[in-house]
């Protein structure tokens, strides 16, 4: 009885990291988004102004707002002055979910 309610215990406990972790953005499968959707190509060169991709100047001030308003400001556009972000890249298709994933690769590079 105490083995069964341990294992338990143990199944339950391993599926919260699980689940913590999922929720976590997943910079990988951002990384693959990044490079097949609309992302790349205005972030990879600079395009009307975009922070390119790993440029850590440009991307300071920006990852120094905190990672919400950057999020908001991928998922919903944003003009800076430096050009203007499409909402999602204007690719509708994108969740919130993934422009999360995308949005924290883009600053694991950026950093
Ligand atoms: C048509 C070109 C274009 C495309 C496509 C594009 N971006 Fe951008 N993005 C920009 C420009 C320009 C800015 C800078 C806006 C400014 O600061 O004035 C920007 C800024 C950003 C920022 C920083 C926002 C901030 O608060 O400083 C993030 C994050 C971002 N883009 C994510 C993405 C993601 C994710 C995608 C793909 C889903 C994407 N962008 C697709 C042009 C683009």
């Amino acid at each position: 009885m105490y083995r069964f309610i341990s294992s338990a215990f143990c199944a339950l406990f391993v599926g919260l990291i699980c689940s913590t972790v999922a929720s976590a953005s997943d910079t990988v499968a951002g990384k693959a988004l990044y490079d097949t959707k609309s992302c790349m190509a205005c972030h990879n060169t600079g395009l009307s102004g975009a922070p390119k991709l790993g440029d850590k100047k440009a991307w300071a001030p920006r990852i120094a707002q905190g990672n919400d308003l950057l999020l908001s400001h991928a998922i919903n556009g944003f003009s800076g002055g430096a050009g203007t972000m499409p909402a999602k890249g204007d690719d509708a298709t994108l969740t919130d979910a993934q422009i999360g994933d995308i949005v924290a690769y883009m600053v694991e590079k950026g950093k």
